[in-house]
């Protein structure tokens, strides 16, 4: 944990950077109306949140937010270090994501829980994500590069997956 938390600042500065490059190139065809950078929210190198749908209410938010914070952090922390070949850094990543507090389903008589508002799918691809994220973990172990490209993609399936369910609820 140390090493990862000593690299963070680099990893971070690499991020913001990239993300800027990114953006630039991006936002180049067409010139941006004025305004339109506030608006944008990766303008400022911030992460775009994922929606919160109906279905769940106010109060309950805080609860999974908390839960998905770190989410972000890993998602850059995973996307460099894997384009980058950066082994340790990738197994550390797929590690705590594959170690992450999960979820429990729906107990009898909580039909009231946050737990229970959530689609059954949100539960599997939780599972389904851990799974591939050791798969991952064990392809950054072997420096596999072919091994680590397609496990990465395999669990970002699961990421956009989740979130599909989530948002959507079924
Ligand atoms: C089991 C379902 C599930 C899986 C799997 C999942 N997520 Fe999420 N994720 C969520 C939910 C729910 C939220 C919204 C939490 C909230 O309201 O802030 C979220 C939010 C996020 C956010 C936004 C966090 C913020 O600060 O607003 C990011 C980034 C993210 N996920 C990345 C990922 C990545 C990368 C993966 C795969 C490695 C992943 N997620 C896998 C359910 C999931």
């Amino acid at each position: 944990m140390k090493l990862s938390r000593a690299s963070l600042p680099v990893v971070l500065a690499g991020f913001l950077s990239a993300g800027f490059l990114l953006h630039a190139s991006a936002a180049e065809p067409a010139k941006p109306k004025s305004g339109q950078a506030s608006k944008d929210k990766t303008a400022n190198g911030k992460m775009p949140g994922l929606a919160t749908p109906d279905y769940i209410p106010e109060a309950a938010r805080p609860i999974l937010r908390k839960k998905m914070e770190r989410h972000g952090q890993d998602a850059r922390d995973l996307m460099f270090s894997v384009t980058l070949l950066q082994y340790d850094m990738a197994k550390a990543a797929a590690q705590r994501i594959a170690s992450e507090p999960r979820l429990v389903r729906p107990i009898v008589g909580g039909e009231d829980d946050l737990n229970a508002l959530l689609p059954e799918r949100f539960f599997v691809l939780q599972d389904e994500a851990r799974t591939r994220a050791q798969t991952l973990s064990i392809a950054a172990e072997k420096k596999d590069d072919k091994a680590l490209a397609e496990s990465y993609g395999r669990l970002v399936e699961t990421c956009v997956a989740c979130h599909s369910a989530y948002l959507n609820r079924q």
